[in-house]
């Protein structure tokens, strides 16, 4: 889309985003990762940082586990590669995600049952006030489903810089989620799911770099008991997975669909026909024509099923 940032400045060391914050200190500053989940609404009058930080190591090992530290501006699916070659079990079914390994923190990426949530043990940072490093442990980051503290209390406010992952010597496949178990050719291990993963994922979703998009655009909306089963009711067909608590998460796709929108088009920006959660830039869209379509989509399913849908997108 056409906007533009006052500033991007990229660092390639701790030491070298001090000086950033340093330099760029009352400024208005946005940390990024491949920006694969924002819409600028308009053009950014601020600083926007990106780490260059991609180194990978292994920390250590305890039994079957083994500690991997990967450097925010690594891209993820570049980390889940090489920890596929070697046989590591934990991030397969994550690949094929666009984003950063910063970004699966912030945003605790999930998909095909199991989220970045389920193998962070910790997430290093550096506080933009004051540079001090600071670690947070998983349960300090405060996990939710695509939510961390890092996008709601401390928004803002802490920078990651490494996260630490635990992988699995002999893990056990996740296969439980959609069509997955059927596309694993052959033995199922952490490559042959992660090919599976990726087979799945290039049927379904656009190829960022061929079609403009930010992934899934809703996230699916959780309701509370009742107002399933009244939905139920009206709906017998309508897909939905309990969660412990007693709710319903329902895909927002399906109603998405049964509201008619699968390829309708506003302005540039269309809904995606292959995957409705997906709004894609089709014709040099403007903010203000994914903005528009976003609502309308929304409103529409409100009206209809009287269940609200929040963007997972980041609007800026
Ligand atoms: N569905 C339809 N019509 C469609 C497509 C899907 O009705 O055209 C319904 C079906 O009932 C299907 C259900 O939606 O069973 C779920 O579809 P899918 O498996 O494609 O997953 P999703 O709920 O639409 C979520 C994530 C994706 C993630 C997939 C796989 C969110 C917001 N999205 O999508 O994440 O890849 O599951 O785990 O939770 C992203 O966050 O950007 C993203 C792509």
């Amino acid at each position: 889309m056409d906007v533009r940032a006052a500033v991007l400045a990229e660092y390639e060391s701790v030491n070298e985003l001090r000086e950033l914050l340093e330099k760029y200190r009352g400024k208005r500053l946005l940390h990024i990762g491949q920006g694969s989940n924002l819409l600028f609404t308009k053009d950014f009058d601020g600083i926007i940082l990106r780490s260059r930080m991609v180194r990978a190591r292994a920390l250590g090992e305890n039994g079957d586990e083994v500690f991997i530290e990967a450097e925010s501006g690594l891209v993820l699916d570049e980390l889940i590669s090489q920890l596929a070659d070697m046989g590591l079990y934990g991030l397969e079914n994550l690949s094929y995600i666009p984003g950063t390994v910063g970004a699966s923190a912030v945003q605790n990426v999930g998909a095909y049952g199991v989220e970045a949530k389920d193998v962070i043990v910790d997430v290093r940072t550096i506080e933009a006030a004051t540079g001090k490093e600071r670690v947070f442990t998983n349960e300090e980051c405060r996990f939710g489903y695509r939510d961390s503290i890092f996008k709601n209390e401390l928004q803002g406010q802490y920078i990651v810089t490494h996260v630490v992952y635990r992988l699995l010597k002999h893990g056990e496949a996740h296969l439980d989620y959609g069509n997955l178990r059927e596309a694993v050719q052959g033995k199922p291990t952490a490559m042959t799911v992660r090919e599976a993963v990726i087979q799945i994922r290039r049927q379904k979703l656009p190829e960022v770099n061929e079609l403009g998009s930010a992934g899934s655009f809703f996230k699916n909306p959780v309701v509370p008991a009742e107002q399933f089963e009244t939905l139920k009711k009206a709906y017998p067909a309508i897909p939905n997975y309990p969660l412990e608590n007693g709710t319903y998460k329902i895909p927002a796709a399906w109603l998405i669909e049964q509201c008619g929108w699968k390829g309708k088009a506003m302005g540039g920006a269309r809904v995606y026909e292959k995957q409705p959660l997906v709004i894609v830039n089709a014709d040099y869209a403007t903010p203000q024509d994914i903005i528009d379509l976003a609502q309308a989509v929304s409103d529409s399913v409100k009206q209809r099923f009287g269940v609200t849908i929040r963007p997972e997108v980041n609007y800026i």
